[in-house]
């Protein structure tokens, strides 16, 4: 079944006169619960069309369809609430708020929903990412690779159908870089999460189910296309 798709997805930055085609007339489709590597050289746009897949930004042109619906169609303050509920986001710079300890970061999209945490889920997350004897803790006082791993955790709270990553591996070392994989793998298919996530380290893209490389704004290989 397939959950996400994109048409025709066009991102132009600058000017008429100076125009930077970040996307191109892009068109793909994700099955639920899989697992995609997008990869390509800096600059090709993998950024971009995971912004746009999760409704971070809006495309010059083009759909993302979500569960039968344009998510460019939604306003942005309902967009936003689909994103909390619906979307999970990792990034290379952790971004977790640095006044707050490991739990409450991981509680946060929980807080802003308005809702009361599934206690059992979240028990059960930090436990499958071993970060229990880290709660407490700032985000200053954890490793690099700890602090990924409340990211997950966080991402993962509101139980979302997709976990976005953007190069979730980017600034830890080899090792602790495939150990964070391992377990986002792990956790995703536990969940039924379908995970999508940028990387330009092809040894990291190898673990994906699907490959889509990109060049200059277009799908260059794709080696688990879908058909529509
Ligand atoms: N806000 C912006 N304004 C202008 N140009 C932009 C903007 N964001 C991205 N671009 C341009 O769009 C193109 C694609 O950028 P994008 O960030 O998607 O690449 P990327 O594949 O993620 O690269 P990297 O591996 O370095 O993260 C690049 O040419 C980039 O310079
Ligand atoms: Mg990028």
């Amino acid at each position: 079944m397939n959950i996400i798709s994109c048409e025709n997805l066009t991102k132009t930055y600058g000017s008429a006169a100076a125009p930077v085609h970040a996307l191109q007339d892009v068109s793909l489709t994700f099955e639920q619960g899989s697992f995609t590597a997008i990869t390509g050289k800096s600059g090709s746009g993998k950024s971009t069309l995971l912004h746009l897949l999760s409704g971070l930004d809006r495309p010059t042109s083009g759909e993302v369809i979500y569960q039968g619906k344009n998510l460019f169609s939604y306003n942005d303050n309902q967009l936003s609430v689909l994103r909390r509920r619906r979307f999970g986001f990792v990034f290379q710079s952790y971004n977790l708020v640095r006044e707050l300890t490991a739990q409450e970061n991981i509680l946060l999209p929980v807080m802003l929903d308005g809702r009361k945490p599934d206690e059992a889920h979240i028990g059960h997350l930090i436990e499958l990412l071993g970060i229990e004897d880290r709660l407490s803790h700032l985000p200053g006082a954890m490793s690099g690779g700890q602090q990924q791993r409340v990211c997950i955790a966080r991402a993962l709270s509101n139980k979302p159908a997709i976990l976005f990553a953007d190069e979730p591996t980017g600034n830890l070392d080899g090792k602790t870089g495939r150990e964070v994989l391992s377990l986002m793998r792990t956790v995703g298919k536990e969940l039924g999460i379908t995970l999508i996530m940028v990387t330009h380290d092809l040894g990291v893209a190898e673990q994906a189910e699907r490959v889509i490389r990109l060049e200059d704004g277009q799908v260059a290989e794709d080696s688990g296309a879908v058909s529509i």
